[in-house]
């Protein structure tokens, strides 16, 4: 009998407070207009009081709820996040204690940025299969609105907080299907938050927190995205044993339009099966796949046995894919 892990359910959270592209006309020398044709963005949700890892166990505890499980039976927690509530302990421990998960739980967390969730998704895999666990709840959550100076133009627009998760299991019908994950870290200047890492803490006295928040080469970051993001989605469908056809859905990261929209054509992918949520979320990082994977099931575009093509791309640089059957 072959062992596979299947997604057993999904949740999501956002916090309340919305900032539009309006309200960041104020802010910065910007448009509603420029970044909507830029970016696809309309508006983002911002966390004012509720930690990264409160967003996290909101999400864990709606999917707990779809997958029906009694939440004692989970085995591990791994958060895929680079906006962690403290650089120790991880994130993954805070969640356990927010959930009130006591026995033989494992909890970690992964850093890969907004490519975090796949990266994630595949050490989840990897463990059920080879009996490390049977059910792990996979979370990306992010606070990014912290970490981002709301001076810098290029970076500002872009980001916003949330949530979303998944409880993976163990299971005799195919769901986890492929992965593909990659990382070039001669880019890793391309893309940093450097504020409270240990070289910044080594020279804290020489530097400010406001000098070392979010800074991003949009423009080189977006070219390799488009490549990366693209080449990734073929491998895994690829990879697969399915063929394009056979693909019912993708959930894109949603950082960029443009760079989801060339990804979809490079599958020949219609506009109505590409799950978008950027507009109204903007780029949550290694929240925007679990978050719109659960938003696209709770409004019945996603069903049970469709299968599903998912890519990132972050800093790093770090990329990946992953295709499954729900
Ligand atoms: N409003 C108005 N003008 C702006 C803004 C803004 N918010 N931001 C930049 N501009 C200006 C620039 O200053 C520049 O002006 P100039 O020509 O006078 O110098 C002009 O617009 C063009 O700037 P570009 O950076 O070339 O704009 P681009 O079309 O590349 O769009 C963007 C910028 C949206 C950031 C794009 O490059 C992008 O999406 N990059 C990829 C992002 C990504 O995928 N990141 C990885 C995931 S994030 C993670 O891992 C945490």
């Amino acid at each position: 009998m072959n062992i596979y892990s299947r997604i057993l359910g999904t949740g999501s959270y956002f916090p309340e407070k919305v900032l539009t592209n309006m309200e960041l006309e104020n802010l910065v020398d910007t448009s509603d207009e420029w970044i909507r044709t830029r970016t696809g963005i309309v508006e983002r949700r911002i966390a004012d009081h509720e930690s990264n890892s409160i967003l996290g166990a909101k999400a864990a505890e709606k999917a707990i709820e779809m997958a029906g499980v009694d939440k004692d039976s989970i085995d591990g927690i791994i958060v895929a996040t680079f906006t962690g509530d403290t650089i120790m302990p991880a994130t993954a421990c805070r969640i356990q204690n927010h959930l009130g998960i006591k026995n033989n739980c494992f909890a970690f967390d992964i850093a890969a940025a907004c490519t975090g969730f796949i990266y994630a998704m595949s050490v989840a895999d990897s463990m059920i299969k080879n009996n490390l666990a049977q059910r792990i709840i996979v979370i990306g959550s992010e606070r990014i609105s912290v970490t981002v100076d709301w001076k810098d133009r290029n970076t500002c627009i872009l980001f916003g907080d949330g949530a979303g998760a998944v409880v993976l299991g163990k299971s005799e019908e195919p769901g986890m299907r492929s992965f593909h994950i990659n990382a070039d870290g001669s880019a890793h200047n391309l893309l940093t938050l450097e504020a409270l890492g240990s070289d910044f803490l080594s020279n804290r006295y020489k530097t400010t927190i406001e000098e070392n928040l979010i800074k991003m080469k949009g423009n080189e970051v977006f070219k390799i995205a488009v490549r990366a993001m693209a080449d990734a989605t073929a491998r895994a469908v690829e990879s697969s044993g399915l063929k394009y056809e056979d693909v019912d859905f993708f959930i894109p990261h949603q950082a960029n339009l443009r760079i989801i929209e060339a990804a979809a054509r490079r599958i020949n992918l219609t506009n109505d099966k590409v799950i978008i949520t950027l507009d109204k979320f903007g780029n949550t990082s290694a929240a925007t796949i679990p978050t719109a994977l659960d938003i696209a099931v709770r409004d019945g575009r996603i069903n049970k046995g469709n299968n599903i093509v998912a890519a990132a791309f972050g800093g790093g640089l770090t990329w990946g894919s992953m295709l499954f059957t729900f």
